[in-house]
């Protein structure tokens, strides 16, 4: 195989790659409330400021005690941030406000069916409630600090307390995804070694109370067999003191929350002070291998980053009233549902349903219920709105100051609609561009001090000085017009540490590519490899295309091909498996998937269902292949790599270019007749 040939196709190489836009300009409203107004945040932020700059960002919490060094490179480029501070996140989250803003809402959970009220949890009632579950924790399941624990958990005030219970004790939680199946639960109590499972009896979903406790029962039976037990299983219920859901508790094992919390109404637990850099969660994501790798994120530098970035980028300020529709279960959900906002003592806004549901204008009731003033979403479900009925914000009484944009990249035309019909023209947007090995924001416009500018993220968030590499390590400059793979220059408190027992992937994954020097102590040496490609603009602002490796960002969930491959694989008639991404209108991306059988098995619809089916069953429904097309035979080069580029141009509708060189060049003929 020649030496550069492309095998491989990613997100980058489907993107479009639209016009450069002319600028929008922030409001004088806007800029008069605005955090940051004027430019000298990237003075203050600049490379020769480094690292001292990110004090202004640890300055904005408690600490027990202040950190000797703010930077300590020497078991590079596993960096320490704060090194010898100590900290406690659910201090800085909860008790520290109860002195002027006890009162205040801190969690606005608005449960899907409409009927059902708001619940509005105050500072006081969080510090409640966070204070017995970390009593429950700590005496009846005996978890303390540098444990680990799993928890499985929809939308519902329930997770935050609970994440910030184990913060309390220093207890490391690993939060999965509630939509993801009891398979893909227990691969991470695997991972992670949790004895212990949270999770809840059921949640609202589309109208429907889903039975989440199978799930429970699953995983802890595939973690077991995966030799991880689960000593104990706690389960919230949807509604305290009545069972939801058919599935049954299993004795010895099963324990609702609900009763367990009698026994330690009104106790007290102090916060346990924690060195900066222990862990304080693990969030999983897809990679270029099957298996997901847990990103350790640090107590003080990612608490310290996503505080001063949600005040400086998410514009917060104590009075809003702020709504990230993402999944807690996703590390925006983390970064930017509770800990940026609670630290900075706003009412963050938890949704437990679906966006459309009832209709498409659920989502400006809310709004307008809530007074919220601050709206985060992604480009899909900005899409999706737009194609339902482009009029319908108007028809609402809600007003953003600040709205924000994550996850994918962005049509300029339905950001336009975004600004103009959600937004009425009054709201600043941020297009944040970051990852879950960041912890926080890369690229960004400062809203109150830069234009925005459509589909364009914008430059480095103050402290993040990005450049593009290409292939070979030359950097390509601003406004050259190419594109190449982004990195960051230096280190940031939100950067991940390492990958949960594996430092060698997080080595390879993040920094061998372009490192110059693998002994170096030298943060200069290591530049992070952020597995994107973007292009540079003249004015320093970012595009971003798409991963340049296995990994598609379907409607903003991440997800590995390999883990969809992996998955496929398991059935029995499957010999092949090969996933590519396709373009779609709403979704940004979608798996397409390419089976050949095993000689002897028919093409057949129900077969095809069976692998879908058990694709969802494996990862979760998220996952789901927009089709799966039987094939003969895969295009394959002449060593026998399957030649994803070509199942990408035939799924993609684009020219395949030249095939002469495959082994067996007929098939694509073959190919394009069965997907037409
Ligand atoms: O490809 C980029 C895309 O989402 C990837 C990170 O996904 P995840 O770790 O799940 O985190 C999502 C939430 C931060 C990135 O590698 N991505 C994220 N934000 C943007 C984006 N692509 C374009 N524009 C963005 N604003």
């Amino acid at each position: 195989m020649a030496k550069n040939e492309v095998v491989e196709t990613s997100e980058a190489q489907i993107a479009v790659h639209w016009q450069e836009e002319k600028y929008v300009y922030p409001s004088k409203k806007f800029i008069e409330q605005a955090n940051i107004k004027d430019e000298t945040i990237y003075e203050r932020f600049a490379l020769n400021n480094f690292p001292e700059c990110y004090t202004e960002y640890a300055d904005l919490l408690h600490w027990y005690k202040k950190w000797d060094t703010i930077l300590d490179t020497s078991d590079a480029p596993c960096w320490k941030w704060f090194a010898g501070g100590k900290i406690n996140a659910c201090y800085n989250c909860v008790d520290r406000h109860l002195e002027k803003n006890k009162n205040k809402t801190a969690i606005h959970f608005v449960p899907e069916p409409e009927n059902e009220r708001v619940q509005h949890i105050t500072y006081q009632e969080l510090y409640v409630r966070v204070n017995e579950v970390a009593a429950l924790l700590r005496d009846f399941t005996g978890l303390k600090a540098g444990d680990t624990v799993t928890l499985h958990l929809p939308m519902t005030a329930e997770l935050p307390i609970t994440m910030l219970a184990c913060a309390r004790l220093g207890v490391i939680h690993s939060q999965v995804f509630g939509g993801f199946s009891g398979r893909a639960c227990a691969d991470r109590i695997v991972d992670s070694k949790s004895k212990v499972l949270i999770t809840i009896d059921g949640y609202y979903r589309g109208g429907k109370l889903i039975d989440h406790k199978q799930n429970a029962d699953i995983a802890v039976d595939l973690a077991k067999k995966d030799g991880q037990k689960v000593d104990k299983v706690l389960i919230w219920q949807r509604y305290p003191g009545k069972n939801s859901v058919p599935t049954p508790m299993i004795e010895g094992l099963d324990y609702f929350v609900n009763d367990l919390l009698k026994n330690y109404r009104g106790k007290k637990v102090d916060p346990v002070p924690m060195p900066a850099e222990a862990p304080l969660f693990l969030m999983y994501t897809s990679g270029t291998t099957g298996k997901p790798k847990g990103c350790q994120h640090s107590t003080g530098g990612y608490l310290a980053y996503v505080t001063g970035t949600s005040k400086y980028i998410q514009d917060i300020h104590p009075e809003d009233v702020y709504w990230c529709m993402a999944d807690i279960g996703w590390i925006t959900g983390h970064s930017y549902i509770v800990y940026g906002p609670l630290s900075l003592c706003a009412s963050t806004v938890i949704y437990e349903g679906v966006p459309t549901y009832p209709d498409a204008g659920r989502a400006w009731r809310i709004a307008e219920e809530l007074n919220v003033n601050i709206f985060h979403t992604a480009p899909t479900l900005i899409r999706a709105l737009r194609k339902i009925d482009p009029d319908l914000p108007k028809k609402y009484n809600h007003h953003f100051k600040h709205m924000t944009t994550v996850g994918e990249p962005i049509e300029p035309e339905v950001w336009r609609w975004y600004h103009e019909v959600v937004g009425k023209n009054e709201a600043v947007i941020v297009d944040t561009w970051w990852q879950t090995e960041t912890g926080g924001f890369l690229c960004s416009t400062v809203p109150g001090v830069k234009p925005m500018k459509p589909g364009s993220a914008g430059p480095g968030v103050p402290g993040i000085h990005p450049i593009i590499y290409d292939e070979l390590g030359n950097e390509i400059k601003a406004g050259e017009g190419r594109a190449g793979n982004i990195c960051i220059r230096n280190p940031w408190p939100g950067a991940f540490q390492t990958i949960w027992g594996d430092r060698d992937r997080y080595v390879s994954t993040y920094y061998a590519k372009y490192c110059k020097d693998k002994n170096s102590k030298d943060w200069r040496d290591w530049p992070y490899l952020a597995g994107d490609a973007a292009m540079e603009a003249e004015d320093g602002y970012y595009r971003i295309l798409g991963r340049i490796d296995d990994v598609i960002n379907v409607s903003g969930h991440r997800l590995g091909t390999k883990e969809i491959e992996s998955a496929a694989l398991t059935v029995m008639e499957v010999a092949e498996a090969a996933v590519v991404p396709v373009s779609d209108e709403i979704k940004g991306v979608v798996p397409d998937l390419y089976i050949s059988l095993k000689p002897g098995y028919e093409p057949t619809d129900e077969l095809a269902m069976k692998i879908s089916a058990k694709i969802c069953e494996t990862i979760g429904k998220i996952a789901k292949p927009r089709r799966v097309w039987l094939v003969s035979d895969m295009p394959k080069t002449r060593s026998g790599k399957i030649m994803r580029r070509v199942l990408g141009a035939l799924s993609n509708k684009k020219d395949v270019g030249d095939v002469s060189t495959l082994a067996n060049p007929e098939i694509v003929d073959e190919i394009k007749r069965v997907t037409s």
